[in-house]
């Protein structure tokens, strides 16, 4: 039976909010219950798991649950992808993927060598305590997190799937993960938990950032652990192929015209709609269309021509 995990009320979405991707098998909600325990109390054993750089903390299980569900729904990460955390601090968000939907291996980078030496610990103590529980199989691939800025990492391959709460992550480090998202072959989607963008187009903010041509599958509301400040999340699928603007041969069966631009769409959109078409819409679905209506109507407002490709 599905269990609704739900997010954690409001903040930080604004406009955007949109519930993403919050159903979970029970057996995998009772598993990601067991790990949040399992580490908060090795965290207390650790004395907490402060660094000397940037900022520390994680979102809530339900933030880290709604992110996986939207990337699980949307980007298809399944138990053969592969997740990258770019800021891993103590490397929750990788036992959680590796938990739910038990994700064939998590990777973490992180600057602080301090948080660096406590995730070692609490990695592989939260790992041997769930299998001892026989919550996670003696082969699963435990989480490794290693010590270096991402400015510093030089391919993500073979990785498919990333993840960043890049809080306190400088500009600089936030353009080498574009510049790594973009060339990575095997990267098909990114996750980002921050500052809501309000009125900016979040794909386009993130083409700034030079994660090249991405496409937004969900935005909503997170809430820090702890202090409850609230933050958006953002999921993004890259768009593999943008159709040049002045198309002239008839387009591809894939492709469907809005105003002048033949959108290229990726399957799982065609997927989405054609589910919406049988009378079944997902919230990610939603989402993606109810930020398009609002990018448009934004364009209109300002004159503009939405700022395509
Ligand atoms: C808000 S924490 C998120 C921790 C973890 N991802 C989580 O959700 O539990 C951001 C992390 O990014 C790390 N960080 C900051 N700048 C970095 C950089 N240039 N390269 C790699 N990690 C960095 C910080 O030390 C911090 O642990």
């Amino acid at each position: 039976m599905p269990v609704a995990l739900g997010i954690g009320g409001t903040g930080g979405g604004g406009a955007e909010s949109k519930d993403c991707g919050t159903a979970v098998r029970e057996k995998d909600a009772k598993a990601v219950e067991a790990l949040y325990h399992v580490m908060a109390s090795i965290e207390n054993k650790l004395g907490g798991g402060e660094g000397v750089v940037g900022v520390y903390g994680s979102i809530t299980r339900t933030g880290i649950q709604a992110v996986v569900q939207c990337l699980v729904e949307t980007c298809g990460m399944d138990e053969y992808s592969r997740l990258v955390d770019i800021g891993a601090g103590l490397g929750r968000p990788l036992m959680h993927a590796i938990v739910h939907p038990g994700v064939r291996s998590s990777w973490g980078v992180e600057v602080d060598i301090i948080k660096w030496e406590k995730a070692q610990v609490f990695i592989q103590q939260t790992i041997a305590t769930l299998q001892k529980r026989g919550l996670l199989t003696k082969d699963v691939a435990v989480p490794t997190v290693d010590c270096m800025p991402v400015e510093q990492v030089t391919s993500l391959e073979p990785h498919t799937h990333g993840y960043s709460f890049w809080e306190g992550i400088p500009l600089e480090g936030k353009r080498a993960f574009g510049r790594l998202f973009a060339q990575a072959a095997t990267m098909r989607a990114i996750a980002v938990v921050q500052r809501s963008f309000r009125r900016r187009d979040p794909a386009h903010e993130m083409r700034k950032l030079a994660f090249g041509p991405v496409r937004l599958m969900g935005s909503f509301p997170v809430k820090m652990s702890g202090s409850g400040r609230g933050f958006t999340a953002y999921v993004f699928h890259k768009n593999a192929y943008t159709q040049p603007l002045r198309h002239v041969a008839p387009p591809p069966a894939e492709t469907k015209r809005e105003g002048r631009i033949f959108a290229y769409q990726p399957p799982v959109i065609r997927m989405l709609r054609a589910r919406k078409a049988k009378g079944g819409a997902s919230a990610c679905d939603d989402a993606n269309a109810a930020h398009g209506r609002r990018v448009q109507k934004e364009a209109s407002q300002e004159g503009g021509d939405g700022g395509g490709a």
